[in-house]
């Protein structure tokens, strides 16, 4: 077998001809701004490709949060259930509106918020649930969708990291009241830097536009009137030129993103010293936005020395999100003070991911999986 010496990134994206076609038509023509025909094209096919009516294209995953959140217009100071397990975004737009953000644990098997736990933290001050798909699997989402709807609690799905995948046999980012999405350079399809919001309502359209866009008046002549705290989260129509040209090819991405994770899964599912998110159960099948591998309690060696050892070897790799409860600046705020996230901490502590971009060939991934096997054995 080749060998291989060069070093392997955490991610790198794979672009397309489209892309270069549609960035190079922005510049013959001069639309760079936000104007432009690609951010609506960008808008309609995501949209649709969701099952979505409308969509709201901002610049960033946490921008869409931001957005959605606040277009829900909810009372200041009631609670917002949020994973404790997920990037600081979905902690940060709760606090950014005025809003407590109330933890849950994730399992250990599917890395996910799990339904009874959700349920369980449901109260009279509830207003909205965060529900954030982990790494490639999605949360059991219909039973808390249901209660949610009895109890008038608002639903934002954070579908960032699941572009394309299917809970049951419907698309991820079809359900709740909005979803949201991000387009950074290591998500299934990217824009550089980007994000969209979802939706089906038409009200919860309108004010996520306005939102983005500076709350700036609709008339023509008062038009530099706001009639809202809002922000400039627009996308430029370069990003979107580049995401027009991502969506054309989503299913031979979505092909080759579960190739790159069933290969890794194939080559460590028999390695006893480490626990591997479920490639599939009765919900879903994983679609490995990153492959995430957890150390087991008997592995005698830690996790950053293993990260050091891979770095060494020339396989770069990422530790897995920061517990919310361990935030230094959730401390500094004296948030969750109380809450024990065993699961979540022990993800924190335990659990790093390896590169999982689409331009990984199929031998570095034997190659790393070699080493790993080789490290634990
Ligand atoms: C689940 C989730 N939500 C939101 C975000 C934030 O997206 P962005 O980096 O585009 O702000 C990320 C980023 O990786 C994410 O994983």
């Amino acid at each position: 077998m080749k060998k291989i010496r060069h070093f392997i990134p955490v991610n790198v994206p794979k672009l397309y001809n489209y892309e270069k076609k549609n960035i190079l038509s922005c510049l013959k023509t001069n639309w760079i701004s936000s104007e432009g025909k690609y951010v609506k094209e960008f808008e309609k096919n995501f949209s649709k490709f969701n099952l979505r009516k409308y969509g709201v294209a901002v610049s960033s995953g946490t921008a869409a949060l931001e957005v959605a959140l606040k277009a829900l217009n909810l009372k200041k100071g009631t609670e917002v259930i949020i994973p404790a397990f997920s990037i600081i975004s979905t902690a940060l737009c709760v606090i950014k509106c005025n809003l407590k953000p109330i933890l849950v644990d994730c399992s250990l098997s599917t890395w996910n918020v799990e339904t009874e736990a959700v349920i369980k933290k449901i109260s009279k001050k509830t207003s909205a649930i965060i529900l954030t798909h982990i790494y490639g699997l999605p949360v059991d989402l219909d039973k808390i969708i249901k209660i949610a709807k009895r109890k008038n609690i608002r639903i934002i799905e954070d579908a960032a990291e699941v572009i394309g995948l299917k809970y049951k046999k419907k698309n991820c980012g079809s359900f709740g009241d909005l979803s949201t999405f991000s387009f950074y350079a290591n998500k299934h399809i990217t824009t550089g830097e980007g994000g969209m919001i979802v939706t089906n309502n038409k009200n919860l359209y309108l004010k996520c536009k306005s939102l983005r866009n500076l709350s700036f008046s609709n008339s023509y002549f008062d038009r530099y009137n706001h009639d809202d705290i809002g922000w400039n989260y627009r996308m430029t129509n370069l990003q979107a030129a580049l995401g027009c040209g991502q969506l054309k090819n989503i299913n031979k991405i979505i092909k080759r993103k579960r190739e790159i994770g069933n290969l890794y899964y194939k080559n460590l599912k028999n390695n006893n010293k480490i626990i591997l998110q479920q490639n599939k159960n009765s919900y879903s099948n994983n679609i490995y936005w990153v492959f995430g591998i957890l150390l087991k309690k008997n592995c005698k060696i830690k996790r950053d020395v293993l990260m050091k050892k891979l770095l060494k070897n020339k396989i770069d790799t990422r530790p897995f999100f920061l517990s919310m409860n361990k935030q230094s600046i959730f401390k500094k705020m004296k948030l969750f003070k109380r809450d024990k996230m065993t699961n979540s901490d022990y993800l924190s502590k335990n659990g790093f991911y390896l590169p999982s971009g689409l331009a990984l060939k199929d031998i570095e991934i034997k190659h790393i999986c070699r080493v790993i096997n080789k490290i634990l054995i």
